[in-house]
């Protein structure tokens, strides 16, 4: 039996072991991964690699509470965090009606809003009312539009102290954790130290609380870019290229099915 990690056991971790946190979008990969996941990330990331679209901004508060639901049917014992998408929790009172529909129509055990300083206030309201928040702060995947690209951060001095203080803020307003994405690896190790919480890196070297994959990245199933950061556990896109092969010649030459598969 899986012990599901609490808000408790994740704040306790920090200083002690890294968290480790993947995302999935369905019941199926979120079952074979949370044996080994202390917790599972409903990313928006899913507008990508399982929309097929270019960015995160189009995914919608329907669509992740529906890839959320299955998520939460898959892997029962995990901690489950579900990303709030673009445009959903720009204000107090949207970000609050939003996040009590995802609390009310999912049983995820937290959301994820991205954003620092700028965003404290917003998610104190969230955290005074009974929302649990993981924060992201860094390189915010929402904010690619506007700042034309994925553009690392941490690269200068007052890149730093913005960073330190984006991360002050997210403690102080409440958050158990956050993302901490794309930022120069020394960096990010100063973050992780200037606050309480755990500070779980992507793309943000080993010197922080705990790591996140996407999964689609690592399992190599994504074939789109790979980003320095990926490390590909599995070649899955070939893998699984293989295995259609195979079964596409045997159904071809009338090799498949066999006795065995046949009533
Ligand atoms: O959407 C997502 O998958 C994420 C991760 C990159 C942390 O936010």
């Amino acid at each position: 039996m899986i012990k599901k990690m609490t808000i408790t056991s994740i704040k306790k971790s920090k200083g002690v072991q890294p968290l480790v946190m993947i995302t999935a979008y369905d019941a199926l990969f979120a079952k074979l991964f949370e044996s080994s996941a202390d917790m599972i990330l409903v990313g928006d990331s899913l507008n990508m690699s399982f929309a097929g679209k270019k960015d995160t901004i189009s995914a919608t508060l329907e669509q992740m509470i529906y890839h959320t639901n299955a998520v939460c049917m898959g892997a029962k014992n995990s901690f489950v965090v579900c990303d709030m998408p673009f445009g959903t929790y720009s204000n107090k009172d949207d970000a609050l009606k939003n996040a009590i529909k995802v609390f009310q129509e999912t049983p995820a055990d937290g959301i994820k809003v991205e954003g620092g300083e700028d965003k404290a206030e917003i998610i104190k309201h969230l955290t005074s009312n009974g929302i649990a928040i993981c924060g992201h702060i860094g390189l915010l995947p929402q904010a690619v539009r506007g700042e034309g690209g994925y553009k690392v951060k941490g690269k200068t001095p007052a890149d730093e102290l913005q960073l330190i203080k984006d991360a002050q803020a997210v403690e102080e307003a409440g958050a158990f954790c956050m993302v901490i994405e794309g930022v120069k690896a020394e960096v990010a190790a100063v973050i992780a130290k200037s606050v309480n919480i755990p500070v779980i890196g992507i793309g943000a070297g080993v010197n922080v609380d705990g790591q996140v994959l996407v999964f689609s990245d690592m399992l190599g199933f994504f074939e789109e870019f790979t980003p320095k950061f990926v490390k590909k556990y599995l070649d899955g896109a070939s893998l699984v290229k293989e295995a259609v092969k195979n079964y596409s010649d045997e159904v071809k030459s009338k090799k498949f099915p066999k006795e065995e598969h046949t009533y």
